[in-house]
């Protein structure tokens, strides 16, 4: 029987053409800078996003904090979302890392305005902490997206204060297809992103940070510091290429699926979903009675070779990709009418 693993987009495989890749990539000594597969990665990144350089990292979160660590001094403080990535997933590592406070954001919408930025900046004052960076996520982790023009004012505002902007594009790609814009679109209000191949893109590992050259410089550094650098990491910029070449064109079909699933789950009636909500490849829904004891509904789907994360918050996310179709999807549903009808 086969494992439909919808607890996330990271869970996808290489694809048989990545491990083909992975095999016959030149390789190097990456942290010479030696490694021609890597140095094609990197080109290729920062071209794509429109930025003058890249430097490939072993994850997303890294690719987060070593930005973070490369625009600020331990003691600033960063703007961010309350919800996002950096503050509810990466063990406090912005603290314990880099040394900086948070001014989180939290709008009901997980959004980030200039009117936010405005407010949370500190006046240049002995007793304040230095603001020294504004973090944004594109696609947000509620499954939601964020405009260019949205963005695009809120960089105005950082820019109005002279602050950097890091975007966390985990699923930059995503929200660029949720939005019918090219990812260099999105990149432009951001002077350093983070984009993670091993997504929805497929990949097994990796991210890249893309952004100027002297940032990437520095970021090259941090990398080295938090024993970041790899040494014959060919192996996994073969993958990327594929990832930035191929799989991020193919990022419609699980949205599509999505959609698909929203409104197989928005049939029944002892459910609610927001069908409107599903911008990109992840679905929340809910039990329609709140009394509803849905704790084990885990487990059940376990027992029957499917996997979903518990509910968080009261919401189920199913998260749709390569490794996941129609078929999957209808099984899935299935068993949902089972134990909750
Ligand atoms: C928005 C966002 N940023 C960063 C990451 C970090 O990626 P990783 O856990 O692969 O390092 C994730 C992972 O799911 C994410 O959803």
């Amino acid at each position: 029987m086969k494992i439909i693993d919808m607890r996330s987009d990271t869970v996808t495989r290489p694809t048989p053409e990545m491990r083909r890749a992975m095999a016959e990539a030149p390789v190097g000594d990456d942290v010479y800078g030696d490694d021609p597969t890597v140095n094609q990665l990197e080109a290729l990144g920062a071209q794509t996003l429109g930025k003058e350089a890249a430097v490939f990292v072993p994850s997303g979160v890294m690719g987060n904090q070593v930005s973070i660590m490369a625009w600020t001094s331990p003691g600033d403080e960063i703007i961010l979302g309350a919800n996002c990535h950096i503050v509810q997933h990466e063990a406090g590592a912005a603290g314990r890392l880099s040394g900086v406070n948070y001014a989180p954001v939290a709008n009901p919408d997980d959004k980030i305005y200039p009117a936010d930025v405005h407010r949370l900046v500190r006046p240049d004052d002995i007793h304040c902490p230095r603001t020294s960076l504004v973090c944004l996520e594109n696609a947000l982790g509620n499954g939601d997206v964020v405009s260019a023009a949205q963005m695009a004012e809120t960089y105005r505002a950082a820019k109005e204060h002279g602050l950097p902007v890091h975007l966390d594009g985990a699923r930059l790609f995503n929200a660029a297809c949720a939005l019918k814009v090219e990812a260099r679109e999105l990149a432009a209000s951001a002077d350093s992103v983070s984009l993670c191949l091993s997504k929805g893109l497929c990949s097994p590992v990796g991210a890249l940070i893309c952004g100027p050259k002297d940032f990437i410089a520095k970021a090259r550094r941090c990398r080295k510091l938090i024993g970041g650098g790899m040494r014959q990491a060919g192996i996994l910029a073969a993958c990327g290429l594929i990832s930035l070449t191929k799989m991020a064109a193919r990022l419609k079909d699980d949205h599509d699926n999505a959609q698909y699933l929203g409104a197989r789950l928005a049939e029944m009636a002892f459910l609610k979903v927001d069908a409107d909500r599903i911008k990109i490849n992840m679905v929340y829904w809910q039990p329609a009675d709140p009394a509803f004891d849905a704790s084990g509904l885990a487990d059940y789907f376990k027992e029957r070779g499917i996997l979903i994360n518990p509910a968080d918050n009261g919401y189920f996310r199913l998260v749709t990709h390569n490794d996941v179709n129609r078929d999957d999807i209808d099984r899935l549903v299935a068993e949902l009418k089972k134990f909750m009808g």
